[in-house]
C-alpha cells in the first residue's frame, strides 16, 4: 500500500482541515530556540491556505501530564506561526473546548488557528484504546478532514496521530511525504559506501539502529555519551564517564558481529576530558585507553570526543556517498565541549552524495552551531521517528495512511 497523500482528499475549498504538526519546538524562557519544525510545517500549510480551506493546526508540545500547564502552550509557537505564515494565525486557549470550537466557527476560508496542546488532554497520550479514542472524536467534531503531517510523532501512536485518521478521511502532508522520500533512500539501494553516525548519551536508545543497520552498512560511527560503553566493552577505563554496565555484552556481541560482517565501527581514539559535568570545567585530551589518566584521575568524566577522533570521523564521513547522523558527539550546549559535533557538522556538509541529519537534537546541534538547513542533503525533523523508520518498525502514524 502506498501513503495517501493530499490530492487523495479531493478539493479542499471551504472544508475544515485539521492539521497534524509537530511543533514540538525547544523553549528558553518562553522563546523559541530552534523554529526548524515550524518552518518545515510550511509547505503543507501554505498549500492548504492557498487550496482555500480553513486550517486548524494541532500539536504536543513538550511531555505535560495530560492537563493544561502554562509552560508548555502553543501561544508562542502560533506568534511565531503567523510572522512565517505573513498572515494572523488564530490561537484557541483549549483544545477540543469552547474556545477551539468559537475560533473554527470564526474560520475563513484559507485562515488558520493553531489550538491549544493536545497533551493538555489525557486521552492524547493514552493506553487506552477508549480513552483515546474518545479524544478523538472530540478533535474529529472540528473538522472535516485530517491532514496528518507531524513526521516527528508517527512513531507514536496516540489519539491525534493515529485514531483520529481512522475517524475522518485523512492523507499525509508534504512533509511526511518528503521525510519518508529521503528514510527510503536511505533503506533501498542507498549508494555505497554507507555510513551511520551515532552519538547521543545513551546505547539502549541506539539498540534497534544498531542491530539493524548493522547488516545494512559499510561503516558505524560511534560518539558522544554512548561512546564510553562501547571502550569499556574494549577492556578500557572510562573513569566517571557515562557508562551502561548492563549494555556491555551486547556491545560486544556488536562488535563481533561487525567483524564477521566486515562492517567497520569507528571508536574515538582520544576524548576530551573534563572535572566536572560543567560549561567553565577544566579538561584535557586523553587517548582512549589512558581515560583515567589524567589529572582528574577516576572522577574525570568524558564530554566530547577529541580532535584525533573527530578528524578521523571527518574523514571517514566526506568519504561516504550516503551519511546519517544521529545524535550529537559531545556536550555540544557548552561551547568547550562543542568541538566534535562541530567537526561531524562540518564534514557532513562536505558529502558528495546524500546527507541526512536525523532529527532532534542533531538538528538542534548543528543549527546552534551557525550551519544552515541547506548544507545538508536532509534534515530530518524526527528524531525517535527516524530511528524506529530505520529499524525497520513499523510506524502507527504512518500505517494508519496506507503506508506499508
Ligand atoms: C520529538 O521531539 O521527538 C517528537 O516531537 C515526539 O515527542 P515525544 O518523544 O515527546 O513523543
Amino acid at each position: 500500500m502506498t501513503l495517501r497523500t493530499l490530492d487523495s482528499l479531493g478539493s479542499l475549498e471551504g472544508k475544515r482541515v485539521i492539521v497534524r504538526c509537530d511543533l514540538n519546538v525547544p523553549l528558553r524562557d518562553g522563546v523559541i530556540t530552534d523554529d526548524g519544525r515550524v518552518r518545515a510545517s510550511l509547505p503543507t500549510l501554505n498549500a492548504l491556505i492557498n487550496a482555500g480551506a480553513r486550517v486548524i493546526v494541532c500539536s504536543h508540545l513538550g511531555r505535560p501530564d495530560g492537563a493544561p500547564d502554562p509552560q508548555y502552550s502553543l501561544e508562542p509557537v502560533a506568534q511565531r506561526l503567523s510572522e512565517l505564515l505573513g498572515k494572523p494565525v488564530a490561537f484557541a486557549r483549549d483544545t477540543v473546548g469552547e474556545s477551539a470550537h468559537d475560533a473554527v466557527t470564526s474560520l475563513e476560508d484559507g485562515g488558520v488557528v493553531v489550538i491549544e496542546n493536545l497533551r493538555f488532554n489525557a486521552g492524547e497520550t493514552a493506553k487506552d484504546d477508549a480513552t483515546r479514542q474518545a479524544f478523538a472524536a472530540q478533535l474529529a467534531e472540528l473538522g472535516d478532514v485530517l491532514v496528518s503531517d507531524g513526521f516527528g510523532v508517527v512513531h507514536r501512536k496516540q489519539a491525534s496521530v493515529y485514531d483520529l485518521a481512522e475517524l475522518l478521511p485523512s492523507a499525509a502532508g508534504l512533509l511526511i511525504a518528503a521525510e519518508l522520500d529521503v528514510l527510503d533512500r536511505l533503506t533501498e539501494k542507498p549508494e555505497r559506501p554507507y555510513a551511520v553516525v551515532l552519538g547521543g548519551s545513551k546505547v539502549s536508545d541506539k539498540l534497534g539502529v544498531i542491530s539493524h543497520l548493522l547488516p545494512r552498512v559499510d561503516r558505524i560511527l560511534v560518539g558522544g555519551g554512548m561512546l564510553f560503553t562501547f571502550l569499556k566493552a574494549q577492556g578500557h577505563a572510562v573513569a566517571s564517564s557515562l557508562l551502561e554496565e548492563d549494555q556491555l555484552d551486547t556491545v560486544r556481541g556488536y562488535l563481533a558481529e561487525a567483524e564477521k560482517r566486515g562492517v567497520e565501527i569507528v571508536l574515538p581514539t582520544d576524548v576530551v576530558v573534563a572535572a566536572s559535568f560543567s560549561a567553565d570545567a577544566a579538561h584535557e585530551i586523553a587517548a582512549a585507553d589512558a581515560i583515567e589518566e589524567t589529572a582528574f584521575g577516576a572522577s574525570g568524566i568524558g564530554l566530547d570526543i577529541g580532535p584525533e577522533t573527530a578528524a578521523r570521523f571527518a574523514e571517514v564521513i566526506r568519504t561516504s556517498k550516503t551519511v546519517f547522523w544521529n545524535g550529537p558527539m559531545g556536550v555540544f550546549e557548552f561551547p568547550a565541549f562543542a568541538a566534535g559535533t562541530k567537526t561531524v557538522a562540518q564534514a557532513l556538509t562536505e558529502v558528495d552524495g546524500l546527507s541526512v541529519v536525523g532529527g532532534g537534537d542533531s538538528a538542534a546541534a548543528v543549527r546552534q552551531l551557525g550551519f544552515s538547513d541547506d548544507q545538508f542533503g536532509h534534515i530530518s525533523t524526527g528524531g525517535g521517528a527516524s530511528l524506529e523508520f530505520l529499524e525497520g518498525k513499523k510506524l502507527p502514524g504512518l500505517e494508519v495512511l496506507g503506508w506499508a
